[in-house]
């Protein structure tokens, strides 16, 4: 793994256990198709991670990989800039964990914010996984086989809100297990009825009425993915003063995601042709 090149190097990934969708996208997608070019990038494809806590559903790990692989690249992740590569294929990552294992204790590992949060999520109690137990240090094996001067961070990694995208319904995260996501090969028809189902502002009864913005969904989206910010922060203003209407609003996230999924589903309509007919 070497770098010819004296760019930083990144090292980040994804567990995969699902499609990516548009929290994925806001959240780390989109800054790594830009950061290819100024960075020495690798994604990791983290199966034997996403296995410490899927023990049971080995089969949606390994059908996943082709699934978040195939997210990559239609969003515009070039294998030609960024190196792609499957956790489980890389031995020397499991070697140096079993090294690093020596130099933590099993209390250390025990007061880890993140995974005991994450252990009362997943109704561990007592009987966690000892491979669970042991990811963060797997990550660290990781990050530092890959000479990472650079991590950025999985939304789930470290509860930094600035960029998060919420959930359609409002919910603080877009998540699979929530239902709120939209997939990143979302059809125009799935794209209409989550924005149609976003929580607005409930005290905007009627279309004189002056809304608020913050907090209202289809305000945070646009401020995601909205191109023309000038433009938008004039339809803010428009809405609070009132005489806007939520459909209006609507109307406009629709379109703006309808325009950004559009290719991407098609390049990974294309990309998932190629990839079944390579299987055969
Ligand atoms: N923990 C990350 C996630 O859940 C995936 C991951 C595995 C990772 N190894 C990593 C991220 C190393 C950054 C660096 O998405």
């Amino acid at each position: 793994m070497s770098n010819q090149d004296n760019r930083p190097v990144i090292l980040t990934g994804d567990r995969p256990t699902g499609q990516l969708h548009l929290g994925h996208f806001v959240g780390s997608l989109r800054s790594r198709v830009g950061l290819q070019d100024s960075h020495h990038q690798h994604l990791l494809l983290a199966d034997a991670q996403a296995l410490t806590d899927n023990a049971d559903n080995f089969e949606k790990v390994r059908r996943n990989i082709i699934e978040v692989a195939t997210d990559y690249l239609a969003v515009g992740i070039d294998p030609t800039k960024t190196t792609i590569c499957v956790q489980s294929c890389l031995p020397a990552l499991n070697e140096l964990t079993m090294l690093y294992l020596n130099f933590v204790t099993v209390s250390r590992l025990e007061r880890n914010p993140t995974i005991k949060s994450e252990i009362q999520m997943r109704g561990f109690e007592r009987d966690i996984p000892a491979g669970f137990l042991c990811y963060p240090v797997a990550q660290a094996a990781d990050i530092t086989a890959f000479k990472a001067t650079v991590v950025p961070v999985g939304e789930d990694q470290i509860p930094m809100i600035e960029h998060r995208l919420p959930g359609f319904d409002g919910k603080a995260k877009m998540s699979k297990s929530l239902g709120n996501t939209i997939v990143l090969d979302a059809t125009d028809k799935d794209i209409k009825k989550a924005v149609n189902a976003m929580y607005t502002d409930p005290n905007h009864l009627r279309v004189e009425d002056p809304g608020q913005v913050e907090g209202n969904v289809v305000f945070t989206y646009l401020d995601a993915f909205d191109p023309n910010k000038e433009e938008l922060e004039e339809l803010k203003a428009y809405y609070r003063r009132g005489g806007l209407g939520d459909g209006t609003v609507k109307k406009r996230l629709e379109g703006i995601l309808k325009e950004l999924i559009g290719p991407i589903r098609e390049r990974r309509m294309e990309l998932k042709t190629l990839t079944i007919l390579w299987i055969f």
